[in-house]
């Protein structure tokens, strides 16, 4: 009897060390170590969304400021490497990122059920709501959603604001991979307003005070689109913990609020 239950404790010892060497022999997560070891962070953004992310030129060289940049470069000094910075257009930073040509994507990107198939992602380091951009001179024009129609909207292709500009508003919708075509067809009239991230419009209004304004009318967001996070590969979760990490810390010590301010105070800086 005694001799069974020996057998059987062994038995079940040799199954779990099995399992054990099972997981083992699961591909590594050497995601950190492999940006270790390249000695580079490399991050993608889509340089059309102020603060988050804008071109300037420094020194005669074109570089891309703000808040994602700020955040990046804490991510990168943690785990003692250089950034880069590659700028690809917004709906193409989810493939990207899965084809492993950037390590990171910080974009302003919301956390949506769609994209967590494809991709991981940090917790949120910036909770976003959203306005409609409209010309100065129909500030008072859009109070409901009925008002809307018959409207020409712009919102960025693939983002959170087109799935909102269809479902919100009544408005025809016209869709480009730049936000900063939209708001440009909006200052030339092919376009009656832009939906961005309320952040983003306010930066317009408040530079052309006498151009832009925002619609009266408010687009209920569901609470599910308003986090923006850092997407990350699948199956990285040294990375993944990396990167929480950083952000907890960075949000405890009051610092991502700084930066927030910093990049606004960048922007204005840059005239952008
Ligand atoms: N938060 C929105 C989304 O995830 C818009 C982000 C746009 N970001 C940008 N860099 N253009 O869909």
């Amino acid at each position: 009897m005694k001799f069974k239950k020996l057998f059987a404790g062994v038995a079940l010892a040799a199954l779990l060390v099995g399992g054990l060497a099972g997981c083992g022999n699961k591909k590594a997560d050497n995601s950190v170590k492999r940006i270790q070891d390249k000695k580079t962070l490399t991050i993608g953004t889509s340089a059309d969304f102020a603060p988050f992310e804008f071109p300037v030129v420094k020194n005669g060289h074109k570089v891309i400021e703000g808040y994602d940049i700020l955040v990046a470069q804490k991510i990168a000094k943690n785990l003692g490497v250089k950034l880069k910075v590659q700028n690809i257009e917004f709906p193409s930073l989810i493939s990207e990122l899965q084809n492993h040509k950037v390590d990171l994507v910080l974009a302003g990107m919301t956390k949506t059920k769609k994209r967590e198939k494809a991709v991981d992602f940090s917790r949120h380091y910036y909770t976003e709501s959203e306005k409609i951009l409209v010309k100065k001179s129909d500030a008072n024009k859009y109070n409901t959603k009925a008002s809307t129609k018959g409207a020409s909207f712009g919102a960025q292709q693939s983002s959170t604001q087109e799935t909102l500009a269809k479902s919100e508003t009544d408005a025809h919708i016209v869709t480009e991979s730049l936000t900063t075509s939209l708001t440009t067809d909006l200052k030339s009239g092919k376009l009656d307003g832009v939906v961005l991230a309320k952040v983003v419009a306010d930066e317009y209004v408040k530079k052309y005070p006498n151009q832009y304004a925002e619609a009266k009318y408010n687009m209920k967001v569901p609470t599910s689109l308003k986090y923006l996070n850092i997407a990350i590969p699948k199956n990285e979760p040294a990375l993944k913990k990396r990167v929480n990490k950083e952000i907890t810390h960075l949000e405890k010590t009051g610092q991502l609020n700084k930066m927030f301010k910093q990049a606004q105070h960048e922007q204005e800086k840059s005239g952008k």
